[in-house]
């Protein structure tokens, strides 16, 4: 039986062949566990060639693992992470950083998914620091590309993190789709984070045609003498890493990781120029990587949901969330895009 594809979520989408190929070639013989293994110094190398030879790489089950485990190695429960309001780790991880780092999340608006640099200015020029009676800022969080589809430049990245660096805050990016907007931009990985200076990032590869598995990238190895065994703590630590590392090692050795967020996006740029002009829906976002956010009336929602999945993103604006992947096709586009058309029109 095949199953449609829809546009809920990238993580719908199944598992790119090249990478299911590297699971099956890495399936031979023994291999030390937790690690210790020729796969995961490979993998690791790869991460080296891309973002620099001195970064520390941890290979992870999830993209909520890795944000857990890479902010609580670097932050005391007395501190706080600055973060947007609809950022991943403050909505959408059952308060996990908060349960099991201690630290507190502070949340900042940012109406297109980005953190403003202003607002940011004058509240750490103002904040209270020193006083017992407040959190003490100690990183300052951002996904890239952000929950809204947005992607910050690598220029606004660099300007973040220098106003962040200022104020003795380190730098994590959410890059559960940093291929994506690497991709968007036409940038090497390291322009959004090694040339940017970004200190840790949580790297993703289950949206981008992996099974599962990402990874805790730290751009300075002093930063985190505690991430071993955070991450273990944290249940973080795949015993079988060889098969995380050999799916990395695909998707970065070449340029599959590119290909797929490429295609991706661009499938996400024909929904919404398929929709330009439609009467009876206003894209709400940018379309800058591999997601349509869009208002459209509440019949309609409920009435395209019941052919085609995809999730109502803000249920007080009628605001719904179209998301492409990397096995998304031109044909899955255009039936969509005329849907939405017949519906809403
Ligand atoms: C911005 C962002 N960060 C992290 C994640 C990782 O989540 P998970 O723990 O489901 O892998 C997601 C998944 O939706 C995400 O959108």
């Amino acid at each position: 039986m095949t199953h449609a594809r829809g546009f809920a979520s990238d993580n719908s989408s199944g598992v790119h062949p090249d990478i299911l190929q590297a699971i099956v070639n890495a399936n031979t013989g023994h291999a030390l566990a937790y690690g210790d293994d020729h796969y995961t110094a490979a993998a690791v190398e790869a991460f080296r060639a891309h973002l620099g030879p001195d970064v520390a790489v941890y290979f992870v089950f999830g993209g909520t693992g890795a944000n857990v485990a890479g902010l609580s190695a670097v932050t005391r429960p007395h501190q706080a992470v600055l973060c947007s309001e609809h950022s991943h780790i403050h909505v959408d991880e059952c308060g996990a950083p908060e349960r099991f780092g201690g630290f507190k999340l502070l949340p900042l608006p940012a109406p297109d998914g980005k953190l403003a640099l202003d607002l940011l200015a004058r509240l750490l020029d103002g904040y209270a620091w020193g006083d017992a009676h407040r959190s003490q800022p100690r990183v300052l969080s951002f996904a890239e590309a952000t929950e809204y589809g947005t992607v910050y430049t690598p220029a606004e990245i660099a300007a973040l993190a220098a106003l962040a660096h200022r104020h003795d805050l380190l730098v994590h990016v959410d890059g559960a789709r940093i291929a994506n907007a690497a991709a968007g931009l036409n940038v090497p990985l390291r322009a959004l984070t090694t040339d940017a200076g970004v200190d840790l990032l949580s790297f993703g590869g289950t949206k981008n045609g992996m099974l599962y598995g990402e990874a805790v990238v730290f751009f300075d190895a002093a930063l985190a003498p505690e991430m071993p065994f955070v991450r273990k703590q944290a249940t973080q630590l795949p015993s079988k890493m060889r098969f995380v590392a050999a799916q990395f090692s695909a998707l970065l050795a070449g340029d599959l990781w590119r290909r797929n967020a490429a295609h991706a996006n661009a499938m996400a740029r024909r929904l919404a120029a398929a929709l330009d002009g439609a009467p009876g829906v206003r894209i709400t976002q940018p379309v800058e990587a591999n997601a349509v956010f869009a208002a459209l009336a509440r019949e309609h929602i409920a009435a395209l949901q019941r052919t085609f999945d995809f999730y109502v993103w803000d249920e007080t604006l009628d605001e719904v969330r179209w998301m492409t992947s990397f096995d998304t096709t031109p044909e899955d586009v255009d039936a969509c895009a005329a849907l939405i058309r017949e519906v809403t029109t």
